[in-house]
């Protein structure tokens, strides 16, 4: 694996849901990967599971991790080529990704979109500058519109329920939208979208009120349904999420509390082995996103699901040093 922006970076999922769930069974198994390789963690925003998973998957592997909280420490930087920086961006990406390229083996870059601009975020100028102008192997822990280390967490998860519960059937997986008071970004739903779809080895349903069409580009091949309750009925995994508008870029149309997943709502769901498990990627605004009922039940799956974000990190770090 030469980068990890996307799904289209893996050959072949399964492969590398193995590969994590063996790491699981066997953190140190390759402890000595890494050794004298050094992981450049820079983040423009705010992280919990992101930045401490990485760390640990890297620690893992024998590497050494270096955290940068480059929109506080850093210079700001300008990404647009050609500009004249007569504002306030001090250092260009061009002068400084090569730079960071030399320091590190492996550069990972946490970025969000601004939701003010749709086709400047989903351009994916900032990860695509970074791409280019590092010379190393570059790992998206979240970019303006996709979050694969979050997805591919997403897909172990729910791989070792199906294996803990023995189900052999298909499972129908819900996305569904969720209430929120701030406008979010897309990218969480848009990338569990693109990787379930490109995993295809479930029934694949997004429900969401009207007007929060996600880009067709992650979507399509999924049911997509503006009634939650038909769309909830026999599921066996429910992915809550919340995103703000894409059509109309950015916004909080409809916070309709209705759309909050609850035990009530959880009775639609297939009712062998006791109702649907609920996944979210967290943070998660409780009771307003999604119910403590819910959070605090036997269904909720988002404590395994976040702790699993080390096995995802540990296996595409291992990929990348594999193939340098
Ligand atoms: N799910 C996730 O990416 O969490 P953090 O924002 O805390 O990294």
């Amino acid at each position: 694996m030469k980068q990890f922006i996307s799904v289209h970076d893996v050959n072949n999922i399964n492969a590398l849901v193995k590969k994590a769930l063996a790491y699981k069974a066997d953190p140190f198994a390759d402890r000595n990967l890494g050794t004298d390789k050094r992981i450049g963690l820079l983040f423009l925003n705010p992280s919990l599971r992101t930045r401490l998973s990485t760390q640990v998957a890297a620690k893992n592997l024998g590497m050494d991790a270096i955290v940068f909280n480059i929109d506080k420490e850093g210079w700001a930087l300008e990404f647009e080529e050609g500009a004249i920086m007569s504002g306030n961006t001090v250092e260009h990406i061009k002068d400084a990704a090569p730079i960071l390229g030399q320091y590190f083996d492996i550069l990972c870059i946490r970025t969000f979109p601004s939701l003010k601009n749709k086709e400047d975020d989903y351009s994916e100028m900032f990860i695509k500058q970074f791409i280019k102008y590092a010379g190393v192997p570059v790992v998206s822990l979240e970019s303006a519109t996709l979050h694969p280390l979050q997805s591919l967490t997403d897909i172990i998860t729910i791989q070792e329920d199906l294996k803990f519960k023995n189900q052999k059937s298909k499972p129908k997986i819900v996305l569904t939208w969720a209430p929120h008071i701030k406008p979010l970004p897309q990218c969480v739903a848009n990338s569990f979208a693109q990787w379930i779809n490109a995993w295809s080895e479930a029934d694949f349903v997004i429900t969401h009120p009207h007007d929060y069409e996600l880009s067709e580009e992650f979507t399509k091949g999924a049911t997509i349904t503006h009634n939650q309750n038909e769309a909830l009925k026999n599921a066996d995994y429910v992915y809550v999420k919340n995103w703000s508008t894409y059509n109309d870029y950015g916004k909080v149309y409809e916070n309709d509390p209705e759309w909050m997943l609850t035990n009530e709502k959880l009775k639609l769901t297939n009712p062998v082995n006791g109702g649907a498990k609920v996944m979210h990627c967290l943070p998660v605004r409780r009771n307003i996103e999604l119910s403590d009922e819910i959070l605090d039940g036997k269904n909720s799956l988002v404590t395994q699901q976040a702790g699993n974000r080390v096995w995802a990190a540990q296996a595409v770090l291992s990929e990348i040093l594999n193939a340098k």
